[in-house]
């Protein structure tokens, strides 16, 4: 593989916690690796006034403690924080974007970088705007000499209307292909195996829809609460901060049809067909599809927690959603009729993310299994964490009689000697480095996407009846969301940290 061009990388929002937690340490690692350009220099920019010896200072610290494996040769770390530069900066001031032109002006020529350069947008969403304009005004993104892209974080705007804008604003003034929207999930080794999974392997694809398959459950379940981010969260709820990209981009790899080739569109054309082909939920049918909740105070293996509105940050009287549950339909010729559920929540039993693939039942029942209920197939694709994949099935017991025991057939990441799980940001900034689109979301997918969920936006919004659930921190959600599950005695699977073991509270 070649290493990719020399070139910058400018952190807007650089002392925030994304680029100490993420960014820095994901391009050390790729340093580490020998996978970054020749040649190459990080610019943080930030509101927060530093000189470049506190910047370099922190993110060494930030190295430490966040990176994914634990860097024990401090050289290394003093070695690469020589090429970080910061600049304070108001991303309302055109004056600041000249100043800022001038440091990379002086940076390229000392590196000989040949123009180059990589804007991250790690700021808040309010600012994307201004940014790109701002970087327009002064020349930054203009691919005169070298490339030029725009890296910007999720949310991609607050609802159909301002993605739209947002969408508007950016096409004037750069084209698309320089715009690369960053849904971390996509990154994700696991998320990109489910392809592979289904296109690689000929035994799953012909059952792979309506004909075989009974229902699908994506979950993606955290066991922390808000933390630090109350004031951010506050305004965005689970249904922006998780369905509308990380859920949804789930969805649409699993269900897609397969692309005609890796190419990047060829591969977002199938994820946008699945998009618009979500079957729109009714603004009546909401209270009914559509299930929220918000965590209250509660005792998790004998420590206190924290009731959602009494973090810092937050409304006492809030009603942003901490969980939301969803059943919907996908309405196409592989999927019509097969119920889809997905639901995120913060403050749940523990953190995983999965998707169940649950097939139908045999035809004809002639075996009855001891507790009377009949098993069915499941295939458990296991994003996060003992990342692997589960398919449960029936066999007999040794003895006499049919006696029938539901079994496991398990592979699990871990198992591979010598193979590591790079993160999602270490390959996403890769592919940003080598222009390389596939793995982010194109303007009408983010649209798209907005748009299957700006009924349950309105109706919440118009509607001040339908009722926000309470759930004690550390359960699975309002019991209300069983109910959106069809059939009976079906539930939710309550998956656990290892991927073969599943009960309602199996940490404890
Ligand atoms: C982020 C959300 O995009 O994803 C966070 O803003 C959430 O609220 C996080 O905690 C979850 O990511 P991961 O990779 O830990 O599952």
């Amino acid at each position: 593989m070649e290493n990719p061009k020399n070139l910058i990388i400018v952190i807007f929002g650089a002392s925030g916690d994304l680029a100490s937690r993420k960014l820095i340490p994901a391009i050390f690692s790729l340093k580490t690796q020998k996978i970054m350009p020749e040649k190459f220099a990080i610019v943080g920019a930030g509101r927060t006034k530093m000189s470049n010896e506190d910047f370099r200072t922190k993110m060494s610290g930030a190295i430490i403690s966040y990176s994914e494996e634990k860097v024990s040769d401090e050289n290394l770390i003093a070695e690469f924080v020589q090429d970080i530069y910061y600049q304070s900066l108001d991303t309302t001031s055109e004056n600041e974007f000249s100043e800022l032109k001038s440091l990379l002006d002086k940076i390229d020529l000392k590196y000989s970088i040949g123009g180059n350069y990589i804007f991250y947008m790690a700021t808040p969403p309010s600012s994307y705007e201004v940014i790109g304009i701002n970087l327009a005004k002064s020349g930054l993104s203009n691919q005169k000499n070298g490339f030029r892209r725009l890296i910007i974080e999720k949310p991609f705007g607050y609802d159909l209307e301002s993605a739209r804008k947002l969408n508007k604003t950016l096409h004037e003034l750069i084209s698309e292909d320089q715009i690369f929207r960053i849904d971390h999930y996509l990154g994700k080794e696991t998320v990109q195996n489910l392809l592979v999974t289904r296109f690689a392997n000929g035994m799953f694809e012909p059952l792979w829809n309506r004909n075989y398959i009974d229902r699908i459950e994506i979950t993606s379940a955290e066991s922390m609460g808000v933390g630090e981010r109350g004031g951010y969260y506050d305004n965005s709820g689970a249904l922006r901060d998780m369905v509308q990209n990380h859920l949804l981009q789930m969805v649409g790899m699993t269900a897609m049809e397969p692309p005609s080739s890796l190419d990047a569109n060829a591969i977002r054309n199938e994820i946008l067909k699945v998009f618009q082909s979500l079957q729109p939920i009714r603004e009546e049918d909401v209270p009914t599809q559509v299930i929220r909740g918000q965590y209250t105070g509660s005792l998790i293996r004998g420590e206190c927690v924290t009731g959602y509105r009494y973090e810092k940050g937050v409304a006492a009287d809030s009603r942003t959603e901490t969980y939301v549950a969803i059943k919907f339909f996908i309405n196409n010729w592989r999927w019509g009729g097969v119920p889809f559920y997905m639901r995120t929540g913060k403050r749940l039993p523990t953190r995983v993310t999965e998707i169940v693939i649950h097939f139908k039942q045999t035809p004809h029942h002639l075996f009855q299994r001891e507790s009377g209920k009949l098993s069915t197939n499941q295939l458990i694709i296991r994003i996060q964490p003992d990342e692997g994949i589960l398919l449960k099935f029936d066999m007999k017991e040794p003895g006499a009689g049919f006696n029938v025991k539901n079994v496991n057939m398990d592979f699990h990441y871990k198992d591979l000697a010598d193979t590591r799980v790079p993160s999602a940001y270490e390959r996403l900034l890769h592919d940003v480095m080598d222009g390389d689109s596939t793995l982010f979301s194109r303007d009408d997918e983010v649209e798209t996407a907005w748009k299957f969920l700006e009924p349950v936006q309105k109706a919440w919004k118009n509607n001040k009846a339908i009722k926000i659930f309470g759930y004690p921190a550390g359960t699975w959600g309002p019991e209300h969301a069983n109910d959106l599950i069809e059939g009976k005695g079906l539930t939710w699977r309550y998956p656990c940290k290892n991927l073969a073991d599943e009960e309602l509270y199996c940490e404890l």
